[in-house]
């Protein structure tokens, strides 16, 4: 496994994250799933409030030394008032069987409570020691910028955004620009743009070829092309143990820099000949 540094946190974070959303009913699966992943070297959990998942976390991190784990999990923006900002955390170390919570990050922004009133409370929880680090999560960049604006003593760690070789709206966006300058790491939910990334045949079958030089798959090199970016961690969800193998094996690719070019140039160039089929069958 390798590891590395979560923004400007000083934390080491290995390279992939779990994510836990849409996991299915099989506790036991779930559980043990998760506990493969940690027994193989990743280190960072992420669960939310939202997703009902927390007491399964707390089930697979049970018998683990507690510092060695980096716990994350999101309050709801129905809970962004300061006061059920406060209740919501401790309904999740409840849930999560825990002292305290790594990174504790606002779900959306919030389109009624305003984010200095949200911050308030989450500094509150700083301070107490309830939390270790603030993030946020589809927060475009003038809402990172607000969000960083009002915080009185602390700092945003990460945003938590949708992306992968086929979702790159944070690169046209200028948000991931953004991170990377202001050393907010990104966390990239659905890595494999939540399974689609496998109807885009010609994607799929270059990547293959690509991967062919590392003894990869094409799903191994869509993650590794997320984890050899600068500053991002994708967080991928497998509940299959294949599935989960696969992703854990994708931390070790070093991609080359040519090959990186050649995939960063991917999305556009099947972009444009999804337009042209398109304009051939008309
Ligand atoms: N902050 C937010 O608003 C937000 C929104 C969405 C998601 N998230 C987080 O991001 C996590 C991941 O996103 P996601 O669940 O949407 O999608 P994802 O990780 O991009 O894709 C998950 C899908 O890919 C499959 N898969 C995983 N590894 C594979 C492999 N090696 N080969 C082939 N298929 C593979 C999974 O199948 P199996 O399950 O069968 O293994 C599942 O169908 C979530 O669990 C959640 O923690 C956050």
């Amino acid at each position: 496994m390798n590891f590395k540094e979560f923004g400007k946190t000083g934390e080491k974070l290995s390279n992939l994250g779990i994510g836990t959303w849409d996991i299915g009913n099989n506790i036991n699966e779930n559980v043990e799933s998760i506990k493969f992943a940690v027994d193989n070297g990743v280190n960072f959990i992420d669960t939310a409030e939202m997703y009902g998942t927390e007491p399964v976390v707390a089930r697979a991190i049970n018998g683990y030394n507690r510092s060695d784990l980096f716990i994350a999990t999101k309050v709801w923006p129905d809970h962004f008032d300061h006061d059920a900002v406060i209740k919501a955390c401790n309904d999740s170390l409840k849930k999560l069987e825990t002292d305290y919570i790594d990174l504790y990050q606002l779900h959306w922004p919030s389109k009624t409570v305003p984010i200095g009133e949200t911050m308030k409370a989450m500094e509150k929880l700083m301070d107490q020691g309830k939390i270790r680090h603030i993030g946020i999560s589809n927060f475009s960049v003038d809402q990172t910028k607000e969000a960083m604006e009002s915080m009185n003593k602390y700092e945003i760690a990460s945003n938590q955004v949708e992306y992968s070789m086929v979702t790159r709206d944070i690169e046209r966006s200028g948000l991931y620009d953004f991170c990377r300058n202001n050393k907010i790491a990104v966390i990239a939910y659905s890595p494999l743009s939540h399974g689609k990334i496998f109807s885009k045949k010609k994607m799929i079958e270059e990547l293959s070829k690509i991967g062919a030089s590392y003894g990869a798959t094409a799903s191994q090199m869509a993650l590794a092309w997320l984890m050899n970016r600068d500053n991002v961690f994708p967080i991928p969800k497998a509940t299959n143990k294949t599935h989960m193998k696969e992703n854990i094996a994708s931390t070790e690719i070093r991609i080359k820099p040519e090959d990186m070019k050649k995939m960063d140039a991917m999305e556009a160039k099947y972009y444009e000949d999804s337009i042209a089929s398109r304009h051939s069958s008309n």
